[in-house]
């Protein structure tokens, strides 16, 4: 029996909460495909904070080392506030996770069912068959990694602080070549989004991702916007993307715009790729939903479990190449939430059902 070996970071507030009814629709989905699960759960964030004096502690790495996946929940919350930003939960965990095992593809499924469109700040009738696209972001280069990046007082008694933006021409063919993939497996059609009249590192990447779909991928429909145009764009007809690539930064912001447009933050998946491969010769990866550790619903049984469930779905898609349970239970969770188990997050004052029930839908679904 295939066995899926995997590390289980669950993080802090409604992270255990979710990633446990995640767990059991996955114990779920093996069980229907022959599968054995393998997990093995390690402290992050402010959970390593805790119990180990630091928010990514080793022996997390070391677990997750020996992992070929990571399920991660979230981190962070009001306890942890008051920490130097440098110890943070989110930015000492999540970043030098990612930069440890260079996952730089970060991929953003914008998902919202045409049931749910009322859940979506955008007017109905703009979007009447739901949103459909996929944001990829660049996640360890550019401006959140670059180097100098430092605090320095002037000798004129002023302050400045300086971060930078840097960018090879490799990095960018690495995360064009993963838009490509996604592009293909849907409509061909890829949107590269940068500033590039303003930025030196956005002439680079325009120039880049330009020769290397004429090279590789001749078959796409390539365009290109600047991103303040992009954010536009992706209010007044999200439609009209249907996969689009960015840097680390703009892609930050972009998803999370992408995120508020498809409804609930609750729905939303991530997958974050990494360079390496795991021992099946698949993408090592992390994989995460989009929303946050959500603390002033935690503890109360509500929180919705579909993102954490629908992350479970991506891992199996790239880190195991299981396409089919992958599917099953994406068609399980849409199921579930088309046929009126939604929580509160979804149920625009109807009826709603806890993480647990929701769980529970999704598992007689499959
Ligand atoms: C995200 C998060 C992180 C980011 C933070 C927590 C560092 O907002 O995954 O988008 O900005 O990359
Ligand atoms: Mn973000």
């Amino acid at each position: 029996m295939p066995t899926l070996k995997f590390a289980v970071l669950a993080g802090d507030y409604i992270g255990p909460e979710v990633m446990s009814e995640a767990l059991r629709v996955l114990e779920h989905a093996a069980g229907l495909h022959g599968l054995t699960l393998q997990a093995t759960y390690a402290d992050v964030g402010g959970a390593g904070i805790d119990n180990h004096g630091k928010a990514l502690p080793e022996s997390t790495l070391r677990i997750c080392e020996a992992s070929d996946a990571i399920l991660f929940g979230s981190v962070g919350g009001p306890k942890w506030e008051k920490l130097p930003p440098k110890e943070q939960p989110e930015r000492a965990a999540l970043l030098p996770l990612r930069k440890h095992f260079t996952l730089f593809a970060n991929i953003r499924p914008g998902l919202l069912y045409p049931e749910l469109t009322a859940a979506s700040p955008i007017k109905t009738d703009r979007i009447p068959d739901g949103i459909d696209i996929v944001c990829i972001r660049e996640l360890t280069g550019g401006l959140y990694f670059g180097k100098p990046k430092e605090t320095t007082p002037l000798p004129d008694g002023d302050v400045q602080a300086v971060d930078t933006m840097i960018y090879r021409k490799s990095e960018i063919e690495r995360i064009t070549a993963t838009a490509i993939a996604a592009a293909r497996s849907r409509k061909k059609i890829l949107c590269s989004v940068d500033k590039a009249n303003v930025l030196e590192t956005s002439v680079l990447w325009r120039r880049t991702v330009t020769d290397y779909v004429a090279r590789h991928a001749p078959d796409l429909q390539l365009s290109h916007m600047y991103v303040d145009n992009a954010a536009m764009q992706l209010v007044r007809n999200p439609n009209q993307f249907d996969v689009f690539v960015t840097e680390n930064m703009f892609g930050d912001i972009l998803s999370d715009e992408m995120a508020v447009i498809c409804g609930s933050l609750g729905m939303l998946s991530s997958a974050s790729l990494g360079a390496g491969k795991n021992a099946l010769g698949l993408p090592f990866g992390l994989y995460e939903p989009a929303g946050g550790t959500a603390p002033d619903i935690a503890g109360k049984g509500i929180a919705n479990p579909c993102a954490q469930i629908l992350s479970a779905a991506l891992m199996l898609r790239y880190s195991f190449g299981l396409e089919e349970p992958a599917a099953r239970i994406e068609a399980a969770v849409r199921k579930a939430v088309t046929s009126g188990a939604r929580t509160g997050d979804i149920a625009f004052g109807g009826p709603s059902v806890g993480t647990r029930a929701m769980a529970d839908a999704v598992i007689s679904a499959l």
